[in-house]
């Protein structure tokens, strides 16, 4: 079959579901990550045959497409901060709103490039935010932890893929005995409440980790308690935590940094203009 007309069919069978222009980015991931092609190809050869060989994954990719299986788990690999992580069922797919989560670290970070930071990142999945604060704070000394040893597995294989050295290491967020004198604790746990799950997507429901998303209606600032406990005791003076959080929990979130008595407590909008991440300063 031509390369077009394969196209022509992902838009016929695709674009109800996601529309033109996602599936015109799917077919593009499709064919570099299987054939090798790069997207000029299709504007200047059309018309170039593929094999039966060259078709399979192609359409294996579309019938996971339409079972509304995530791009990034079908080709097993994903973008964040311009770096490449691979990811799997075992870990939640890296998001743009951790990117801008890790950007306001950096640039906090950027009077001070040469100082060689202890930075703690708790609940790792894929090592997306050590692995990237690795990559960009050549200096720091990067740990990161998740209970998950499958998730460890490809964190460890995501730093050496990005040649970075990262202390992993499994435990348990809510019973952490680590002693420690960390200057920066970062943390994107999971925050969505089993009341949010009727508004998500099945993409990410049926295929993304359940203990990497959800919490319970009841105590759905958990993660968030044991992490200020243990960083009220493990940061550094004057050591900074920052925190992904929950959209609707941000009023919640200022409140237990207060009375975990951090300082300095900055609340920020992510780029679709709501709350997502929180920054305190540990007190005394
Ligand atoms: C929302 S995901 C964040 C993953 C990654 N940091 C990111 O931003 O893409 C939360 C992570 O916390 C881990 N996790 C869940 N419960 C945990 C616990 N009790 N202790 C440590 N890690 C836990 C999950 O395995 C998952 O990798």
């Amino acid at each position: 079959m031509l390369l077009r007309e394969i196209k022509n069919i992902f838009h016929q069978e695709l674009n109800p579901l996601y529309g033109e222009q996602e599936v015109t980015s799917f077919f593009y991931l499709l064919i570099e990550h299987y054939l090798d092609l790069e997207r000029f190809v299709l504007a200047v050869q059309p018309n170039m045959a593929l094999s039966k060989t060259e078709e399979q994954p192609l359409f294996e990719g579309l019938s996971e497409l339409k079972q509304h299986k995530p791009i990034q788990y079908i080709i097993g690999y994903t973008d964040f901060m311009d770096l490449q992580f691979k990811v799997g069922p075992e870990v939640l797919i890296p998001r743009p709103e951790t990117e801008e989560l890790v950007h306001w670290i950096l640039k906090d970070c950027k009077a001070k490039p040469q100082e060689r930071l202890q930075i703690l990142d708790i609940g790792t999945g894929s090592g997306c935010i050590p692995i990237s604060l690795a990559k960009y704070l050549e200096s720091a000394l990067v740990h990161g932890l998740d209970i998950s040893l499958d998730a460890l597995k490809i964190a460890r294989s995501n730093a050496e893929l990005n040649s970075v050295s990262v202390d992993f290491f499994q435990a348990d967020m809510l019973q952490l005995k680590i002693q420690s004198n960390y200057d920066i604790i970062v943390s994107n746990p999971p925050y969505v409440r089993d009341l949010e799950k009727n508004k998500m997507y099945s993409n990410v429901l049926d295929y993304e980790p359940e203990m990497a998303l959800f919490v319970s209606d009841k105590d759905p600032l958990v993660f968030y308690r044991a992490i200020a406990n243990f960083a009220k005791e493990n940061l550094s003076k004057s050591g900074l935590l920052y925190l992904e959080i929950n959209q609707y929990l941000g009023q919640e979130m200022v409140q237990l940094l207060e009375e975990h008595k951090f300082k300095h407590i900055t609340l920020r909008k992510d780029m679709f203009g709501n709350d997502r991440m929180i920054k305190g300063v540990v007190s005394g």
